[in-house]
């Protein structure tokens, strides 16, 4: 796929999905801005890739409304946004606190919608721009374990497809990318057991193709989205989870 000169901007993109999104874009030709609040990680995947970095917590609007208009000024224009930031936290409904609740909302759901907004100011008035978020099976259906953010990801899956129609006629397509199980970091976190070889085999088990995705998997079909070979596409949900909700 072809972005040279392309404008993309990949929140999260200090790690997993979010950084193989940065590689693949950059070897693409994109220029690339990575935007994460983790300062280590992302000056590594930055100085990998040549990508700008922009560091900082998405649950800030005013951030996020700063680094579209640092963006612009210096790049003149914004052709993708994908939003990989996000968080996860591993409690049932019940055991939930109320802080939890409002870190992962506020990160997976605000963050995600603070980031779209700054971008369809500015791609509006392009006429052109794609916008790739990240759901999950997990806003498809349910899991035990993990309500909460189970409810964030339905929360983008409709966030989605309601912005892909607003902006249906402006010359920008909105979908989502809908990962099943990716070995990532996040993937290895919060577990109440230790990430060991046979926890990670046990996991590949319940996927029907038998394997975790690496994040390139993932990050190919996000490229996909954003270019102009998906010209017909917008409010779409893809999934990408080697058949685990086709049962
Ligand atoms: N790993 C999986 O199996 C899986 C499956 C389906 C969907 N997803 C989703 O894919 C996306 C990427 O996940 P991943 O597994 O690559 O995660 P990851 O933990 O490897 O990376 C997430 C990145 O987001 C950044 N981030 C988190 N909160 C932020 C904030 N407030 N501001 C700025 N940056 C922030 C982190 O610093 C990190 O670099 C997430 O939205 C996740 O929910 C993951």
């Amino acid at each position: 796929m072809n972005f040279l000169n392309q404008v993309v901007l990949v929140t999260g993109g200090a790690s997993g999905m979010g950084a193989a999104c940065v590689d693949g874009f950059t070897q693409a030709g994109a220029k690339v801005i990575l935007v994460d609040r983790n300062a280590a990680l992302g000056e590594v995947v930055a100085s990998r890739t040549g990508a700008k970095l922009e560091l900082g917590d998405i649950t800030d609007s005013s951030f996020c409304d700063a680094v579209l208009t640092r963006s612009l000024e210096q790049f003149e224009k914004v052709d993708v946004l994908v939003n990989a930031a996000g968080i996860i936290v591993r409690s049932t409904g019940m055991e939930t606190s109320d802080i939890a609740w409002q870190q992962i909302m506020n990160v997976n759901v605000s963050g995600t919608f603070f980031m779209a907004r700054a971008a369809l100011r500015i791609m509006k008035s392009q006429k052109s721009g794609a916008i790739v978020n990240f759901g999950s099976i997990w806003g498809d259906v349910g899991a035990a374990g993990v309500a909460v953010y189970c409810a964030s990801k339905g929360a983008i899956h409709n966030l989605t497809r309601a912005l892909a129609l607003e902006h249906a006629l402006d010359g920008i397509r909105i979908n989502a990318v809908c990962p099943g199980e990716v070995n990532t970091p996040m993937l290895q976190s919060e577990r109440s057991e230790a990430v060991t070889e046979a926890l990670l085999e046990r996991l590949a088990q319940t996927v029907p193709m038998g394997r975790l995705a690496a994040p390139e998997e993932i990050a190919r079909v996000v490229m996909f989205l954003a270019s102009t070979d998906a010209s017909y596409m917008t409010g779409s949900l893809v999934t990408v989870d080697a058949g685990f909700t086709a049962r």
